[in-house]
């Protein structure tokens, strides 16, 4: 059984969760379930993390709260800002800038009035470029959500956003 921590933001159903994963570990090692505890929280809060949620998981896996924002502010699944309800993570790496990438971030700024890191006015959709999503076989990618999308072109893009509601 994990410490308690009377101020803490996590709620029992997230400490169960985050349990979950945790006791897939050594309990000397159950840091190691950080990755999966940051995204829960980050689901729990709307997209996005904060400070105190970061706290809240460094202290529930007892290790040091610089070592939570490393790996917070490392990788890009985690977002620090509020975003919309979609996250379009679109790869602008080697790969996928020689097959189209530019072309399409272009398009999706223009298409949904934003810059990268912006979000739409009606909530909907938050804009980033994001390094290797590790399908260059397919350029150019995005990431929207839990899903792939491949081969992008303006029109498969376009297409994709006017199903997500
Ligand atoms: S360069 Fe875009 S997925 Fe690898």
């Amino acid at each position: 059984m994990m410490t308690e921590n009377k101020k803490t933001v996590l709620t029992p159903a997230i400490r169960a969760r985050i349990d979950e994963w945790i006791l897939r570990y050594p309990p000397e090692q159950k840091r190691s379930g950080v990755f999966e505890a940051l995204r829960l929280v980050q689901e729990e809060n709307g997209g996005s993390l904060t400070v105190e949620w970061m706290d809240a998981v460094a202290d529930y896996l007892e290790m040091p709260r610089i070592a939570v924002y490393e790996v917070a502010t490392f990788y890009t699944l985690y977002h620090l800002e509020p975003v919309g309800r979609h996250v379009i993570q679109l790869c602008t790496n080697i790969s996928c800038m020689l097959n189209g990438s530019e072309k399409i971030l272009a398009h999706l700024k223009n298409r949904l009035n934003v810059d990268v890191n912006e979000t739409t006015a009606d909530g909907k959709f938050t804009l980033k470029e994001v390094e290797c999503l590790g399908a260059c076989v397919t350029p150019p990618v995005c990431q929207i959500g839990k899903t792939y999308y491949e081969n992008l072109t303006a029109e498969k893009i376009d297409e994709i956003l006017g199903k997500l509601g």
